[in-house]
């Protein structure tokens, strides 16, 4: 650390990097920090993460500070290799294999009994652990010179949307945390997909950057938790997967998101409502896709796209950039175009109904 230590308000240090062949000096003084226990924010195929050795209870601890991430709430741990799964899982399920040839690395977490390495800081004292093992270069090449397994939950604010580029990080948490990788804009936008593997059948608890459909094609059954689909609040007891009951994607302005079976409806009720709002002098963003801005035209909102229904990809890599894109337009209301639950659209309209605190208006 520099001279100012301890005087100065704490820096976090940038290191720019090529997505697709990082500089391994820089990927080396990173690792540096996470071996010595610091916090180090890198890019992943999903969003980028706040990383810590996930082995080191001190290390993680600084996650949840940095974060101001509520205490029990576990942090999933990424890695670069089975190696590193058999460090901190108990056992690998005979079941699990297919699925991790499938789809690892990739924006798939999978759920194990945890084994005693993993210190419960990390696991927030759960019996199993997260494990995921990211794709993207940067991620995987930080892990491995790290040398040790990297604890990482999305890099933002607890309560703020996952940051998809490298200045959302540093908005949250410039100055809370030691370093950065900046590798630019990630590719899929929405975080990786929950999958527990200790239930029968599985279950996917968070849905996310692998599809439903692809993993029933693998593992046959594949159960989704009520609170994945759920499109009012439900109280859950115990919930398996603690961020689940958090809220959780919210933007600073309050979100009514509208639903419907047709682009056309949809847009018609975005109107109804957004003129409603209006109506009370509160200032309005539309959240809308590409196929429905043509409705948007000459009306007095801000409007942003945040990709084609025809494509639910896009929609996914763009929610949570043009969420914060809005509210820093200083929008009091965002009236948000809901979008189809297929494919990646699970996630996507998961997000925005958690995002609008089950605030729906059906078309
Ligand atoms: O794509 C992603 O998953 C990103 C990148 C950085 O990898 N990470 C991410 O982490 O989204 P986070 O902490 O924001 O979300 C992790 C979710 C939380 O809902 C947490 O409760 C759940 O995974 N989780 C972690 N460990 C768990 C466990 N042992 N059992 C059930 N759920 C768990
Ligand atoms: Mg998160």
């Amino acid at each position: 650390m520099g001279l100012g230590e301890g005087i100065d308000t704490k820096r976090t240090l940038v290191l720019k990097v090529d997505k697709e062949s990082p500089d391994l000096e820089k990927i080396r003084i990173a690792a540096g920090i996470i071996r010595r226990g610091g916090t180090v924010a890198f890019p992943t195929e999903t969003v980028y993460g706040l990383g810590a050795d996930a082995l080191n209870p001190a290390a993680v601890a600084k996650i949840f500070e940095a974060k101001k991430r509520p205490p029990d709430n576990p942090i999933i741990v990424h890695v670069s290799s089975i190696d590193d799964v058999h460090r901190v899982a108990e056992e690998i399920p005979e079941g699990a294999y297919s699925v991790i040839e499938r789809f690892w690395p990739g924006p798939l977490t999978l759920i194990f009994r945890a084994s005693r390495n993993v210190p419960k800081t990390t696991t927030a004292g759960l019996e199993t652990v997260a494990v995921r093992m990211p794709s993207h270069k940067v991620a995987l090449a930080l892990i491995k010179e790290s040398g040790t397994p990297i604890a990482a939950p999305s890099a933002n604010l607890s309560g703020k949307p996952s940051p998809t580029a490298a200045e959302h990080v540093l908005r949250d948490l410039y100055g809370r945390i030691d370093a950065l990788l900046d590798a630019g804009p990630t590719e899929v936008g929405v975080e990786s997909t929950v999958l527990d593997l200790t239930a029968d059948p599985p279950e996917i608890l968070r849905p996310g950057g692998t599809p439903y459909e692809d993993l029933l094609d693998v593992l046959g059954r594949v159960r989704l938790h009520p609170l994945v689909t759920a499109q009012r609040a439900i109280s859950i007891e115990k919930p398996r997967s603690p961020g689940m009951k958090h809220r959780h994607y919210a933007p600073n302005a309050k979100l009514i998101l509208v639903e419907g079976s047709t682009a056309d409806k949809v847009a018609m009720k975005v109107l109804e409502v957004a003129s409603l709002q209006s109506g009370k002098r509160r200032k309005v963003g539309i959240l809308a896709t590409d196929e429905n801005l043509h409705f948007y035209r000459r009306k007095p909102y801000i409007v942003r796209s945040f990709g084609k229904r025809s494509d639910p990809s896009t929609l996914a890599k763009n929610l949570f950039k043009v969420l914060r894109e809005l509210d820093d337009t200083g929008v009091d209301v965002i009236v948000a175009e809901g979008v189809s639950t297929e494919g990646l659209g699970l996630a996507v309209m998961n997000r925005l109904r958690k995002a609008s605190g089950y605030n729906i208006i059906r078309a």
